[in-house]
């Protein structure tokens, strides 16, 4: 078997407990299981560059490479281009780009230097996989140095359509870029739809039905590769009992309530104020749902230095004070709202004694929290999950109920189809829900995107 070396932006603390963002779960998920060099940021931010040697540490069966950034790469490339240029733009919010050239001139400086910590490590036999938008010029720059190894890349987020996508200056260059890995991974077959409509529309070349496209002599694959979850290990968690949990989850039994759980990153993109809008809209359209359900939000701060977010943590604690202040009683409070992170273990029991996992993102590469939720349900009286049409995920979790995440009456009356469903079909719904995210799961998603890495016959020849 090669040594898989992974690249992306984040590295995921292999130590903690505790972990945000679908990327660091996902890929620390299947990456203990096959072993590997796993290379990123080292979360620090320097004064003046530093030698490119990246640090190693061995954890399991990972061996962490990392590397830091100095204060302008922090600002220019991951503030900048990726957190105020591709990642809203990626999610289809033109009105959130802020561009500027520097920030281009930094994410090519740290591309470039994250080529250079890589290339002093790598070995002939090795395979390449790099991760998500922070890194699209990585393969043309490890091409540059000589590198002839396999070279695939995987988007965590949405790919937009052409005309979203035009909006970025060096548009042509980016997918150029791109087109210079061997395999090219998305989340579903709307991203895969939307590259093969930029390089026929742009670029004058064809993808065919299996995903390939032919530049020059080279062939790329352009794939679908859901990414999943560790069910046995979410589910372990889930079953194991929690006493916290436990404590407060009879205390609503008795008091006859139920729980409406959302559990994000707290970014624009999840659809935050909507979903406790149409939180509050459930309360108005069914009164007699009042003092029987309460809505636990779990929101963890990211990016707090680009604008857009503070905003968000604004509107947020705004929205929820006013949901309490109007509908709160002496015993009983409608909005809970937790600003922070929950060990893994603490919300698969969370997960499971809620009796609706509300997953409303505006878009989202595919959304674990929503096959986590699905996950950690028991199989005799499970929740449902609300899901919202514009997540990857609904392109394979159909039985969830399915809603628009910018129609808060459509929330409201799904939240209370969620709340009155009978049990049969809660049931049947699980147990269609819980074969589909067993079938793609994160082992399934790594050895998928391996396999389809390792069959191209043709090394590349520079
Ligand atoms: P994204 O990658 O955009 O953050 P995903 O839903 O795909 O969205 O992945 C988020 C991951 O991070 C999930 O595994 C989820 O459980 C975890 N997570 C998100 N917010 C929190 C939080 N506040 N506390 C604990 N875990 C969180
Ligand atoms: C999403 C992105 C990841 C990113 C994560 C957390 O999952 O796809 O690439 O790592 O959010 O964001 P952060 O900016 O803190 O790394």
């Amino acid at each position: 078997m090669n040594r898989l070396v992974v690249v992306s932006n984040r590295v995921a603390d292999l130590t903690r407990t505790a972990q945000s963002g679908g990327l660091a779960v996902g890929l620390a998920d299947s990456l203990r299981q096959r072993g590997g060099v796993w290379m990123g940021w080292d979360g620090q931010t320097l004064k003046y560059e530093d030698q490119p040697e990246p640090r190693i540490r061995k954890i399991g069966t990972v061996t962490q490479a990392t590397i830091p950034l100095t204060e302008q790469d922090y600002s220019e490339y991951y503030l900048g281009f990726a957190n105020s240029v591709l990642w809203p733009l990626f999610h289809y919010r033109l009105d959130l780009v802020e561009y500027k050239t520097v920030f281009l001139d930094g994410y090519r400086r740290v591309n470039a230097k994250f080529a250079d910590a890589l290339t002093s490590i790598l070995q002939q036999d090795d395979i390449i996989w790099i991760h998500d938008y922070h890194l699209i010029p990585l393969a043309a720059e490890l091409r540059q140095r000589g590198c002839t190894q396999r070279i695939g890349f995987f988007l965590h987020i949405p790919f937009p359509p052409p005309e979203i996508l035009a909006a970025v200056p060096r548009h042509r260059w980016l997918v150029e870029c791109l087109l210079e890995f061997d395999v090219i991974g998305f989340q579903t077959h709307t991203d895969q739809g939307n590259l093969q409509h930029y390089v026929e529309d742009h670029l004058g070349c064809r993808m065919e039905a299996d995903g390939r496209i032919k530049i020059g002599k080279r062939e790329v694959i352009a794939g679908c590769y859901p990414i999943g979850i560790d069910v046995d290990s979410f589910v372990e968690m889930a079953e194991r009992p929690n006493d916290e949990v436990s404590i407060e989850t009879q205390r609503r039994e008795i008091l006859g309530r139920k729980q409406i759980i959302g559990v994000d990153r707290l970014d624009y993109t999840k659809g935050l104020p909507d979903r406790l809008r149409a939180f509050a809209r459930l309360l108005e359209l069914y009164p007699e749902m009042r003092k029987t359900v309460a809505l636990m939000q779990i929101a963890t701060p990211t990016r707090e230095e680009v604008g857009a977010y503070v905003e968000i943590r604004t509107e947020l604690e705004a929205l929820s004070g006013a949901i309490n202040g109007r509908f709160a009683d002496f015993n009983w409070t409608p909005v809970r709202y937790i600003h922070g992170i929950v060990p893994r273990d603490a919300l698969a029991a969370l997960f499971r004694a809620s009796q609706v996992g509300f997953v409303t993102p505006l878009r989202d590469g595919m959304n674990l929290v929503a096959k986590e939720y699905v996950a950690a349900q028991s199989s005799e009286n499970p929740g449902v999950l609300v899901l919202s049409k514009f997540a990857g995920a609904a392109e394979e979790l159909h039985e969830a109920l399915i809603v628009n995440p910018y129609d808060v009456d459509d929330m409201a009356r799904n939240l209370c189809h969620a709340l009155t469903m009978p049990l049969e079909e809660r049931k049947e719904r699980q147990k269609a829900l819980f074969a589909r995210i067993c079938k793609h799961d994160a082992k399934d998603w790594l050895n998928a995107f391996i396999a389809a890495l390792e069959k191209g016959e043709t090394k590349y020849a520079a």
